[in-house]
């Protein structure tokens, strides 16, 4: 569970404020839910089977001896806030993020405790919801520079057409159940779905012949899956992975994953799909479900941006003696005057020249300069410390308008 120093978090930040514009511009609201639920509520939705509630959760009972769970994805947790609010008959757009818990193995781009940013679409049925979340999932990758990804996709057809593949999964591997990799001759009894993702070479090779999930599913979802690529081919790598089924049991529709190879084993930066029939699953009423979460660990390692910080930065040079009222009034009528600016203060002192040079050294874009001389005359000194390094010196009036106008 790594802690994130402020240096790690310059790119959090950024990263942040891109997401909240780009929700903003699809109208889509904020939802908080807990970091505790009833560990039932996992293994209803995620899947008992899957191994994110099988080995994965970080379980206790309270003090009233009921199991809990910290949350280990997000989704379940917002329909049953949903359904505790009896809202599912409304049409619901919304996104969270924070903490996720899963007890693996930790790796590169794999914690214990990481961090998702996520957005449901709730209401809506399999068609135009596809085509703007994808469309979301482009325009975030582009506001933050990446472009070398690939998005996986595939359709899982309905719970019937999932279930009929599933069987016919296992008749076609248990005979050779013999061949495949130890870890997946378990998965055959307990998921065998995801057998599909194994990375070992002798399942690999066995399932070279194994049944399509194309052939389950019906013709109205393939021609959906096909219209859905041709509509994003122009804009990205998009490419049909009939693989892909996902490692959480919710998942009906359409499901979709973006990787990168530039994150190493854990390449999954974003996952999601639609999952209609977990509002019911939970004991609510029917309620049409999609969406997506994106790992944020792991889509930082991404972000393309050769300069974050986009903020002006100025240092406010007092000489140590004047450190008083009137210096600390400017300093803060100019933060109230441009509250976009960052005012960097050196409260450790020193001469004026020592912290015009820490100045430099943080890389402040400009000075303001408060000597004995400007104090006694109600001026300041505004330097610039990257174009010409010119100089002026100012009204505390024109200071402010100077600082205003940045
Ligand atoms: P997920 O694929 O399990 O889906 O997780 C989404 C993303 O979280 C992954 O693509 C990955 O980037 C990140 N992630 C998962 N586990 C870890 C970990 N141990 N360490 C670091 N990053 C990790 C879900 O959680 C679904 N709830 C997504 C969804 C929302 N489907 C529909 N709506």
């Amino acid at each position: 569970m790594p802690d994130l120093f402020p240096e790690d978090l310059e790119r959090w930040h950024y990263f942040e404020s891109k997401l909240t514009d780009i929700f903003n511009s699809f109208n889509a609201a904020e939802i908080r839910t807990p970091l505790l639920e009833s560990t039932e509520l996992f293994s209803r939705s995620v899947g008992n089977s899957s191994d994110i509630v099988n080995k994965e959760l970080y379980s206790f009972l309270d003090r009233n001896k009921e199991s809990v769970s910290l949350r280990p994805e997000g989704s379940a947790s917002i329909i049953r806030a949903i359904i505790q609010k009896k809202q599912e008959h409304e049409k619901h757009k919304l996104w969270y993020q924070g903490p996720m818990f899963r007890y693996e193995r930790p790796q590169r781009g794999r914690f214990r405790q990481f961090h998702q940013i996520g957005v449901e679409y709730l209401g809506f049925q399999e068609g135009v919801s596809e085509y703007e979340l994808i469309s979301m999932v482009l325009q975030i990758n582009q506001s933050i520079g990446i472009s070398d990804y690939k998005l996986k996709i595939n359709h899982l057809g309905d719970a019937n057409a999932k279930d009929s593949f599933c069987k016919s999964l296992v008749s076609f591997l248990e005979p050779h159940a013999n061949e495949l990799h130890e870890k997946d001759q378990i998965r055959l009894g307990s998921n065998p779905l995801r057998i599909l993702d194994s990375k070992e070479k002798s399942t690999i090779e066995l399932l070279k012949n194994a049944p399509n999930f194309e052939d389950f599913i019906s013709e109205d979802s393939k021609l959906f899956l096909e219209d859905l690529v041709s509509a994003f081919k122009g804009q990205c790598d998009i490419q049909i992975d009939q693989s892909l089924v996902r490692g959480l049991d919710y998942y009906t529709g359409i499901v979709f994953e973006t990787v990168s190879g530039q994150l190493g084993a854990q390449d999954a930066f974003l996952g999601g799909g639609r999952y209609d029939n977990l509002s019911k699953q939970l004991g609510g009423k029917e309620m049409h479900s999609i969406g997506f979460a994106i790992g944020v660990e792991r889509i930082v390692e991404l972000i393309n941006i050769d300069d974050l910080n986009e903020k002006i930065k100025v240092g406010f040079i007092v000489s140590e003696k004047q450190i008083n009222q009137k210096t600390y009034k400017i300093a803060n009528d100019l933060r109230l005057a441009n509250s976009c600016i960052i005012l960097e203060t050196f409260l450790s002192g020193g001469s004026l020249k020592s912290q015009l040079r820490k100045a430099n050294k943080c890389g402040c874009n400009f000075a303001v300069i408060i000597g004995d001389e400007e104090l006694k005359n109600n001026q300041a000194i505004w330097k610039d410390l990257e174009e010409d390094g010119g100089q002026k010196v100012l009204s505390l009036q024109e200071l402010i308008n100077q600082y205003t106008n940045l």
